[in-house]
């Protein structure tokens, strides 16, 4: 597996190609479930690798953005959103297996199956001492096979989860209007399957679109999960000023603005977004021979008010007269830095994968942080579009490697 390059094809079948704890980090943001068509050829999930296989074709009607085509649909909203469209299922009449794009499954069940074995392999490449961040959103349970608003079917479900008598009394639709919560059924397989489930981040978007619904509130949140692959790994401590000046561990509510690409014609998530996750949990330094991260020290000091910022609204002068508790202390952090006595020569990158690369936002803000990256795209077209955005960035890198060699070398 090389670094710094974006591999082309299903990311299923390229992750197979890498070898067992190569990476550091996994940061992604995979397709939704039931949003858009990526426009590529469709893959073939679950059934029988052996087989040889006899695909059936059926048509469904997908639609999601039910509100565009309104009348009091905001231009953004038409533009943004893909009403009514046509897909396609191959189902193999032998073995089960369905032919199709990542994200246009029939039933939730089924894409979540498909995505946690994208995360089975991602859980093979990772590091003992790995992390993996997902950004997932959710969708509304729309009527498949019409228009219509009322709410009296939704989405089938699959049967495995429920027995006869369960689907005797309940059926085995969810209803129409209802959030399908794929979040929480992801983050619920994935623990099922293994991964240690850390936080659930909120990214609150101060700046989402406004939505025409009257019958509900308007969504302006996403989560984004944190899982490790074992209880032990590797985080560099994340702290947070507050309002009065004062530094903590940082919270998991995250305000940060949405950033769209331009050229891109799919969802991207803003650079921001991923800044603290990296930072937090890709090393900038692994060990050459061992593989293993450097750790960083950080220094926690207990102040009392006195010792404070001065420009600290809890601030007081030391000699304050006794209006303030006397015990009251702050926690302010130091970046001390590496005290292992050894050269950086001795280590190399982290590395950051996204196996959903897009735009390629990940390798970005790695190589901010001066971390190698690896991406997996299954369009071609796409790939064109991250090129052109982190061409300028590797070549600034590179330009910067040399300096540094240089006055290293002087
Ligand atoms: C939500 S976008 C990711 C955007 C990215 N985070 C960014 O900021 O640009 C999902 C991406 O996954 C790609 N994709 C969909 N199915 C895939 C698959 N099976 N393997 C690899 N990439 C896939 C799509 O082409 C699309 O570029």
């Amino acid at each position: 597996m090389k670094t710094n390059k974006v591999y082309s094809g299903s990311c299923l079948e390229v992750l197979k190609t890498f070898p067992d704890e190569s990476i550091d980090t996994c940061i992604t943001s995979p397709p939704y479930w039931g949003l858009r068509d990526y426009g590529t050829e469709g893959q073939i999930w679950g059934g029988d690798p052996d087989c040889e296989h006899d695909f059936t074709s059926s048509t469904r009607k997908l639609h999601s953005g039910s509100w565009g085509e309104k009348d009091n649909a905001l231009p953004h909203q038409k533009n943004a959103t893909i009403l009514n469209w046509e897909v396609e299922d191959k189902t193999c009449g032998k073995c089960g297996a369905w032919k199709g794009e990542l994200g246009l499954e029939p039933t939730p069940e089924m894409f979540i199956s498909n995505l946690c074995d994208i995360f089975d392999e991602i859980k093979r490449v990772l590091r003992p001492h790995g992390s993996c961040w997902v950004n997932l959103g959710d969708s509304y349970c729309r009527n498949p096979n019409s228009q219509d608003q009322t709410g009296k079917t939704g989405i089938k479900t699959m049967k495995y989860n429920y027995n006869f008598k369960h689907k005797k009394k309940f059926g085995s639709v969810y209803k129409a209007k209802s959030l399908v919560q794929i979040p929480s059924r992801f983050s619920i397989e994935m623990t099922n399957r293994g991964w240690i489930l850390r936080n659930e981040i909120i990214w609150h978007k101060p700046s989402c679109l406004p939505a025409s619904v009257q019958d509900r509130y308007t969504v302006n949140y996403e989560k984004m999960f944190f899982f490790t692959k074992n209880p032990k790994y590797y985080f560099k401590q994340q702290i947070e000023e507050t309002k009065d000046l004062l530094q903590r561990n940082k919270r998991t509510v995250w305000s940060v603005n949405t950033a769209s690409f331009k050229g891109a014609h799919f969802a991207t998530y803003p650079p921001e977004l991923l800044e603290s996750p990296i930072d937090a949990t890709c090393p900038r330094f692994v060990d050459k021979i061992t593989k293993k991260p450097r750790e960083i020290v950080i220094e926690k000091k207990s102040m009392e008010r006195h010792e404070l910022p001065k420009d600290s609204p809890n601030y007081r002068p030391a000699r304050y007269d006794g209006k303030y508790s006397q015990g009251q202390r702050y926690a302010m952090y130091n970046e001390i830095g590496y005290d292992d006595g050894r050269g950086d020569d001795e280590f190399e990158p982290g590395v950051v994968l996204d196996p959903f690369f897009g735009s390629g936002t990940t390798a970005q803000v790695a190589m901010s942080q001066d971390k190698d990256w690896v991406g997996i795209e299954l369009n071609p077209e796409y790939e064109k579009i991250s090129e052109k955005r982190l061409k300028p960035k590797i070549i600034e890198k590179k330009t910067r490697d040399k300096a540094n060699e240089f006055w290293d070398t002087k």
